[in-house]
């Protein structure tokens, strides 16, 4: 994975057909989008459970580029040999998720693998300061974790323009992951994000039998965010 701060589109399987994790994954990705990401829940640090490393190394086959892991479990740590296994190019911990996510995070790293810390809507930019040269990606959560489909918390805009200060010139990416679609997309890319995690946005608008509805999803989300960055 080289570095650039280009806008990314990673659509979230988690509003895809549950039947389907392999052919919509090549449908997204035919259809545009930059990476995969896949929302693991384990029913314990949030409400609700959807799935684990065996599907990550399942549709590992079917994803040509980046699989963007965000962990959304507590504890992390006896799980990450499981995602690295799988396949994984970057793993996302929370910083809620426990006492020692800077352990976790070299643990990732340690593995070969891109980590990524993930903020609460709740949990302020300044949870990254001590971090910033041990991550190679900031998830900004716009919508309290556990669920696709809910609405966009503006409130976070504000801690993406500071998270933006606060990382400088590191190559760190700055992903946002919560009721993104078109109108939303231009708030946080002027704000500073470079990848735009959106899962129902795109995937109600087609089907692994009509992807065209994908594509056109990823392309309005794309548009609209880098029209706001030449703002
Ligand atoms: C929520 C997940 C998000 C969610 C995004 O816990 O982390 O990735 O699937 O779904 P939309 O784009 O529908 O808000
Ligand atoms: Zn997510």
């Amino acid at each position: 994975m080289t570095f650039d701060r280009s806008i990314k589109i990673a659509p979230s399987i988690l509003a895809s057909d549950f039947a389907a994790f392999g052919a919509e994954c090549e449908a997204i990705e035919a259809q545009g989008a930059d990476w995969v990401h896949v929302d693991v829940m384990d029913g314990h640090f949030v409400p609700n459970i959807s799935f684990g490393a065996a599907t990550c190394a399942a549709i590992r086959p079917h994803i040509r580029g980046v699989m963007d892991v965000h962990l959304m479990i507590a504890p992390i740590d006896p799980y990450i040999d499981g995602f690295v296994e799988a396949g994984a190019d970057i793993l996302t911990a929370h910083a809620e998720a426990g006492p020692h996510v800077h352990r976790t995070l070299q643990t990732i790293r340690g593995a070969g693998v891109k980590a990524g810390l993930a903020l609460n809507p709740g949990t302020p930019a300044e949870a990254a300061e001590m971090l910033l040269d041990d991550i190679d990606l900031i998830l900004v959560m716009t919508v309290n974790p556990g669920f696709g489909g809910q609405k966009f918390l503006a409130s976070q805009v504000a801690k993406i323009r500071r998270l933006r200060e606060m990382i400088g010139d590191r190559p760190v990416h700055l992903e946002i992951d919560g009721g993104i679609d078109p109108s939303t997309a231009p708030l946080v890319a002027e704000a500073g994000a470079d990848v735009l995690v959106a899962g129902s946005a795109v995937f109600k608008h087609g089907s692994r039998d009509a992807p065209e509805g994908y594509g056109r999803a990823i392309r309005e989300i794309r548009s609209a965010a880098e029209a706001a960055r030449t703002r």
